[in-house]
């Protein structure tokens, strides 16, 4: 029987058994692991809000149906880390999704954490007490809404509105009683492959056929929370190829599920991604909101456009996608991934909460109505192979029912909830934590330089990798000059911003020095604010950030982290400093080679 070992879970050991039907089922089951009489009140109306009170020697908790279940794992985790919630507590986003990319063969795209834990062999293939386990690992942080199946449809899934429809149902099953429901992502062209001649939105077969498959779904499924479209993207179909906008092949599918309650999560990561490198003029980050801009308001209600937080693809640094601000009458959802495919592969360790902070203050938790990641789960015994990996899942649910979280204090308590530590590794390990993305981004892409990863894999240097390729994504380094203007002069997308953002970023001696080259194409010798030139800027960087691993490795070594953690974590620090290692000195070289300004401090920059 698997076991969960992990993380803030840990307490939570013991296999939850078959038999449990509903999330109050659930909740009376765990709260015999709170260590205190608990009792329940349901109010139906209350939904998935609760509240916590003492009743004599115990506790009482109030809420929805699946409130309760949320009340009894945050008094659990209250009562570990000394802050039960007071008051009613209600999340504020109400669908807060995980979206799998997993593969019906089994694979994981951008997986690092093993095979798919419910696909494999072109088969839905679980061990369900491991699906329980995954089911109370969603709830226990509030998450409400699994995507099963991966953006990119591939065979067998789109028979998912067919014959895998009580497959699905069964896997549904699993997961009810832990107030998680499914979506799954659909293939637009799907009528096509029925036979039907077209799969044109705006063809009365094509809607209608589309209304049956909905019919037949719901049926199987009737809490099945919607579907996901990857449309018009990376070579995915879509209504382009009739002549249709996004909003009228979104909302075609958005009126054939409307009946059931479905919402209909229409992906906005659409590009030209067979971009010719020559073509200066286009420029990737402008063309999401180029083309849904002129489509605020004509989405149907239950349609909801799903933005990535940066206009490229979840880079290690990115300005806010300028839809976010700009798309005043359309429901969004914003994506956040927490697999690390351009943040280190769960190798190389990267917290998240700082940087979804940022793009709260930034954004305004009220522009979205939902919220969203890509999972970082798979089949490995700690799930997301880097032990420190959960940490950005149990954020990630915290900030999906709070987006007003604070990002030290929730890394704190998982940390608290994942490790009993003395104060000082306690501390030890925060500090780790919250300063792993600023690691990661120095000995890597600093000053929103993007993109000089290893094509394919996306692990690794490759400062020429995506140079000359067609996904317009580039740094255009020269022998004077790295960098892409972004200003009016330049593509004009920093005109896609509010005025005050816009001037922010227009202007170099403003701009934050982070996301530098992202907006502006400067020369080597460029003064920086704090007085250093450009280039020097850059070799510092890959080399303070090579360095702070080495003390991280220092730093992790004498912490007292329990087995088998501690071998993973020491395995994969290792790994990281390889990596670090390659990026210093491929970055800096590469640079060097270019510029020809040796290095101020008379470091080693290979020739
Ligand atoms: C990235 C990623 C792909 C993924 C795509 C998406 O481009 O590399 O694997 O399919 O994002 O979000 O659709």
């Amino acid at each position: 029987m698997w076991q969960t070992r992990k993380a803030w879970l840990k307490d939570w050991a013991a296999p939850v058994p078959e038999g449990l039907h509903t999330p109050l089922q659930t909740a009376e089951f765990e709260a015999r692991q709170v260590g205190a009489p608990v009792s329940f009140t349901v109010d139906k109306a209350a939904g998935e809000s609760y509240t916590i009170g003492q009743a004599g020697d115990g506790w009482q908790i109030t809420g929805g149906e699946a409130g309760v279940l949320y009340g009894v794992y945050a008094l659990a985790h209250g009562l570990k880390t000394g802050k039960i919630p007071q008051g009613r507590q209600a999340p504020f986003y109400a669908l807060r999704m995980i979206n799998a990319w997993d593969n019906m063969d089994g694979t994981v795209e951008r997986g690092y954490a093993g095979r798919s834990m419910w696909f494999e062999g072109g088969a839905f293939s679980y061990d369900p007490a491991r699906i329980r386990q995954l089911g109370r690992l969603l709830a226990s942080v509030g998450i409400n809404t699994l995507c099963v199946n991966n953006v990119n449809v591939h065979q067998p899934a789109q028979h998912l509105v067919d014959t895998l429809l009580p497959d699905l149902a069964a896997f549904a099953e699993l997961l009810r009683p832990f107030g998680v429901r499914l979506m799954i992502s659909i293939d637009f062209s799907l009528p096509l492959q029925y036979g039907l001649p077209t799969a044109d939105p705006m063809d009365a077969a094509v809607a209608a056929w589309w209304a049956d498959r909905a019919r037949a779904v719901w049926q199987a499924i009737p809490d099945l929370a919607g579907f996901l479209v990857k449309a018009d993207s990376e070579h995915r179909p879509g209504p382009n190829a009739y002549g249709r906008t996004h909003a009228e092949g979104a909302n075609m599918l958005a009126r054939a599920i409307a009946p059931y309650g479905g919402v209909l999560v229409w992906r906005a990561f659409v590009y030209n991604c067979m971009q010719d490198w020559r073509d200066t003029k286009t420029d990737r980050p402008c063309a999401a909101y180029d083309l849904y801009r002129p489509l605020d308001g004509q989405f149907d209600g239950n349609v909801i456009l799903q933005v990535k937080h940066g206009p490229f693809d979840f880079q290690v640094r990115e300005p806010l996608s300028p839809l976010l601000l700009g798309m005043k009458n359309t429901a969004m959802d914003i994506e956040f991934q927490l697999a690390q495919e351009y943040t280190g592969h769960q190798i190389d360790l990267y917290a998240m909460p700082p940087m979804w902070r940022e793009v709260f203050d930034q954004m305004g938790k009220e522009r979205v109505r939902a919220i969203a990641a890509v999972s970082n789960l798979g089949r490995d015994e700690n799930w997301v192979g880097h032990p420190f990996a959960m940490l950005n899942l149990f954020a990630y649910g915290r900030f999906a029912w709070n987006p007003d979280e604070d990002a030290e204090d929730v890394i704190r308590q998982w940390v608290k909830m994942t490790y009993d530590m003395c104060p000082d590794d306690e501390n030890s390990l925060m500090k780790l934590l919250l300063n792993s993305r600023t690691v990661y981004e120095k000995y890597t892409a600093p000053l929103g330089l993007c993109w000089m990863v290893r094509p394919g894999d996306h692990y690794g240097p490759s400062p020429y990798g995506y140079e000359f390729d067609a996904w317009g994504t580039y740094n255009r380094a020269s022998r004077d000059a790295v960098g892409i203007d972004r200003t009016e002069k330049g593509t004009g997308y920093a005109a896609q911003y509010p005025a005050e953002l816009k001037a922010l970023y227009e202007d170099p001696a403003q701009c934050p020095d982070e996301m530098l080259l992202f907006f502006h194409r400067l020369p080597y010798d460029h003064i920086m604010r704090d007085g250093r030139t450009l280039i020097q800027r850059i070799y510092d960087d890959h080399f303070e950030g090579c360095e702070e691993t080495e003390r991280m490795r220092d730093a992790l070594a004498a912490l007292s982290l329990p087995e088998p953690d501690r071998t993973e974590v020491m395995e994969r620090m290792e790994m990281q400093i390889a990596n670090a290692r390659e990026w210093r000195d491929i970055v800096n070289t590469f640079f060097h080679r270019f510029s020809g300004v040796d290095d101020a401090q008379g470091r080693k920059i290979f020739e």
